[in-house]
């Protein structure tokens, strides 16, 4: 448990005692991070560029939060300065943010700005780092982020089942001093701190299976070293955005905000989605998805996370699409 601890501060980049991983997949994490500050009544504003905002918008009205939301086309990005405009109309007590949208392929830049702006108007910030964490930097103390949570089945290439949580001094300081329970008991931090604590204390069976399988995934993290894990992934992103550009399938983010480890290039005309993907995974064993909501049909998304970034997989999808199209 303690080697968890350890090496999951270390990808978090972070001193913060309580990181833990959460039994329950990328969405129980998420709900951890807001079931554990939200009591009912309390203002809480979302950015919502994508699917996951959604969610966190769907999840936080469900423990009682007055949400507000601030919107953004799918695929798009925030500024600090439009976050910070809706933070001056109340006084929010947590404002929520998804750093990789998966279901669009952006990468939330300046987290550390908006982190300081919800600061200014005494808001915590909740981060999602579910398709960042081990993939791309996260850096939860340098840029002030007080509570973020990913998952393990993403850039941590480890069995789906956990979902790594942390929880900065800030956002202690406003959970020590709830007027309520929290609203859910299987991921009560200030009972689960008792279990990850020195205590020890019995709070839920643990699936210890799946800390195990966490620990080797979080050694292999440590021992290719999270630079080098960041720069390859950049590296076999970028040798994947050339080649669908050559194939007529340009990425549909802009590159300054286009996340390594999920690409979302743009189906031209005449190219049939669900045909070509069920060819790809008959035919080659390689399977990526389609896009939902506002751009299925539109793109594919095309994930290199993990052990998965790899320079023969690049080379594989691009020899075969070229093929199939
Ligand atoms: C950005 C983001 N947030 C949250 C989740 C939810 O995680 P899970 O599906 O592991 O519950 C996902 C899953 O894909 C995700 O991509």
């Amino acid at each position: 448990m303690g080697d968890v601890q350890a090496l999951l501060r270390y990808v978090f980049q972070t001193e913060n005692q309580l990181t833990i991983p959460v039994s329950g997949t990328g969405s129980a994490a998420m709900e951890a991070a807001l079931c554990n500050f939200i009591e009912p009544g309390d203002d809480v504003l979302i950015a919502v560029n994508g699917y996951f905002g959604e969610r966190l918008v769907d999840m936080a009205g469900r423990y009682g939060a007055q949400v507000d939301r601030i919107d953004r086309p799918w695929g798009e990005v925030f500024t600090p300065e439009e976050i910070e405009a809706n933070l001056k109309q109340k006084s929010y007590k947590l404002m929520a943010i998804v750093h990789a949208e998966t279901s669009t392929g952006a990468l939330q830049p300046q987290v550390a700005e908006i982190a300081a702006a919800a600061h200014r108007h005494g808001a915590l910030l909740v981060l999602d780092t579910v398709t960042s964490l081990g993939g791309v930097p996260v850096e939860i103390d340098a840029w002030g982020v007080d509570v973020a949570y990913s998952g393990t089945q993403k850039a941590l290439s480890c069995p789906p089942g956990l979902s790594p949580l942390t929880i900065g001094a800030r956002a202690r300081e406003v959970l020590d001093n709830r007027k309520t329970k929290v609203a859910n008991w299987y991921l009560d931090m200030s009972l689960l701190t008792k279990y990850w604590g020195s205590e020890r204390t019995y709070h839920h069976t643990a699936p210890i299976n799946m800390n195990y399988a966490l620990r080797e995934a979080l050694r292999i993290v440590d021992e290719e070293g999270l630079e080098a894990r960041f720069a390859r992934h950049r590296t076999f992103a970028e040798l994947l955005w050339q080649g669908l550009e050559d194939l007529g399938l340009p990425p549909r983010v802009p590159i300054e905000y286009r996340l390594p480890t999920l690409t979302t290039p743009q189906l031209p005309e005449g190219v049939e989605d669900a045909t070509v993907r069920k060819q790809l995974l008959s035919e080659y064993n390689i399977e990526i998805a389609g896009g939902f909501g506002p751009l299925a049909g539109k793109i594919w998304r095309i994930g290199l996370m993990g052990y998965s970034s790899r320079k023969e997989n690049v080379t594989l999808l691009l020899a075969a699409l070229k093929e199939l199209l």
